[in-house]
């Protein structure tokens, strides 16, 4: 299986996969994490871009809605990932992209998204984008 390349907000979804190494919560060696400094700033582009390069998938980690600290890029970022998620589901890739929203303390829930992508993507079985 390729990589799973981790757009991850640095409030949040980088901050909670710190505090899983801190834990010993270990995320699947597949992920490899890129810090960005908001959701709203990865273009669908962008994941469409990686998938092309060889990404088995593409997971993006930002705020909860109401935590964004630019007000309102989680919220831009969900509005253009629906679109994005219907592009996959006709080509088949729907399992491939998926975007979670946690606070930075939701470390479980950032280990069980990332090990939840690697089983599918292992299995070839699209699952919830
Ligand atoms: S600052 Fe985290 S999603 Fe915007």
């Amino acid at each position: 299986m390729g990589r799973i390349v981790g757009f991850f907000c640095r409030w949040c979804g980088y901050t909670a996969a710190d505090l899983a190494g801190v834990a010993r919560r270990p995320l699947p060696v597949e992920l490899v994490v890129v810090r960005v400094p908001c959701t709203g700033r990865v273009d669908p582009e962008l994941v469409l871009e990686a998938l092309q390069q060889g990404a088995a998938g593409v997971l993006v980690v930002g705020c909860r809605r109401g935590d964004c600290h630019y007000v309102s890029g989680n919220l831009e970022a969900e509005k253009r990932f629906k679109l994005l998620r219907l592009l996959l589901c006709q080509l088949g890739m729907e399992g491939r992209f998926q975007l979670q929203l946690i606070s930075p303390s939701e470390v479980e829930r950032l280990v069980e998204a990332a090990w939840q992508m690697v089983f599918q993507l292992r299995q070839g079985m699209p699952g919830r984008g």
